[in-house]
């Protein structure tokens, strides 16, 4: 039966993003400002760290955490192969080397083990990257970095208003770097932070976030601003406007309700995706998590024929994510990675997302069962 398709993810917003845009529309004052600031305060108090700086995309924020950590060539950093390429593009984009390591099957997050045969004299950093909704091993990250002096940069993407063992992601790393983008839980339309508790980490995050030109609250952000200004540091054009912040405060205000709805929805799915030899969710505590994204391994060869069998009922699937070693632009660093590249096999994303309905969850569950049976 074929229907109208159900994406894997979609946004849901209404007549509170679109009253926050005309607000800051109505302003005029459309780039980064005071609406930008009120973001950065919430983002800070929900993550539980002393900084956040807000920029246009996690991406960027990646690229100005790495900066901000004072990353560049001669440096390597640790990072799993089975990421988003942005974090690899951050890493390359300060001169710095990525050394990928291997995912661990059950959550898809690094093996903290693997990273730590793979440190040398030149690492000096790890960046741990959460899944799914679902932080990576932080204590033994910690651990790691630790006993080699290494800092955490934690890529908490997929992760943010989720907690590991009570504590908030974004209060533990180094600096933990997220994403607001379309598909994500709460949005900007495009959007990033990065927090920290590091004063003066976060100070060099802001130089950097605003073109390497000092006093950016003074300066940027005040109609009457003067013409003339000091550029300090190498940095980039990555201010988060108070259009986009203003869509992120809307959504932040709706944060505890879009939370509970996903952490239903994700349950639901556990409840009839029952683990056995052939399919194994890929799921950490659901209470403590602001689920992301629904993820399945398919074993035995049949994860394709599934994605197939599940688009030709308007179902629609995806990986997460294609591994960075084996991605052309980055194959002067690759190695083999057979665990990652094994996973990469059973990969399966499911729909996801806060106006998903428990029927089209019950329904997506039961052909998922039907056809990793048959297979
Ligand atoms: C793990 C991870 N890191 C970083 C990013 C980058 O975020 P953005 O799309 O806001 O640049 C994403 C985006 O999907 C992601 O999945």
């Amino acid at each position: 039966v074929s229907g109208s398709t159900i994406p894997i993810l979609r946004p849901y917003t209404g007549a509170e993003e679109a009253d926050a845009v005309r607000r800051v529309l109505e302003s005029g004052w459309l780039g980064m400002g005071e609406v930008t600031r009120e973001f950065e305060r919430r983002v800070a108090a929900l993550a539980g760290a002393r900084n956040a700086v807000a920029v246009a995309t996690g991406c960027a924020a990646l690229h100005v955490a790495l900066a901000a950590c004072e990353l560049g060539p001669g440096d390597e950093v640790i990072v799993p192969s089975l990421s988003f390429v942005g974090g690899v593009q951050a890493i390359l984009a300060v001169g710095a080397r990525p050394v990928f390591c291997e995912a661990l099957p059950g959550s898809a997050t690094l093996d903290v083990d693997d990273a730590a045969r793979r440190v040398t004299p030149r690492t000096r950093a790890i960046m741990a990257v959460d899944y799914a909704g679902f932080p990576c091993a932080l204590d033994e990250v910690a651990a790691l970095a630790r006993e080699h002096g290494l800092v955490v940069i934690e890529d908490g993407a997929h992760a943010f208003g989720s907690s590991y063992g009570g504590r908030p992601v974004g209060s533990i790393a180094d600096v933990t770097a997220f994403s607001f983008d379309p598909v994500k839980s709460v949005t900007c339309g495009e959007g990033g932070a990065l927090t920290t508790d590091d004063d003066d980490l976060a100070e060099r995050a802001r130089l950097c976030r605003n073109l390497g030109v000092g006093d950016d609250a003074a300066s940027r952000q005040r109609v009457d601003r003067g013409w003339d200004y000091r550029t300090l540091v190498q940095g980039f054009r990555y201010q988060l406007s108070d259009l986009n912040a203003g869509i992120g405060l809307a959504q932040i205000d709706r944060f505890e309700t879009f939370r509970r709805r996903k952490q239903e929805l994700l349950s639901r799915y556990l409840a009839r995706l029952k683990k056995t030899d052939a399919l194994r969710p890929i799921a950490g505590d659901v209470g403590e998590s602001f689920p992301f994204l629904c993820v399945v391994r398919v074993s035995g060869g049949k994860r394709d024929g599934v994605m197939r069998a599940l688009a030709a009922e308007g179902i629609s699937s995806s990986v997460h994510f294609p591994p960075n070693h084996l991605q052309p632009a980055f194959a002067a660093y690759a190695s083999p990675l057979p665990v990652t590249e094994r996973l990469y096999g059973e990969l399966l994303t499911l729909p996801l997302y806060y106006g998903l309905r428990d029927d089209e969850v019950d329904r997506i569950a039961a052909s998922v069962r039907t056809f990793v049976e048959a297979g």
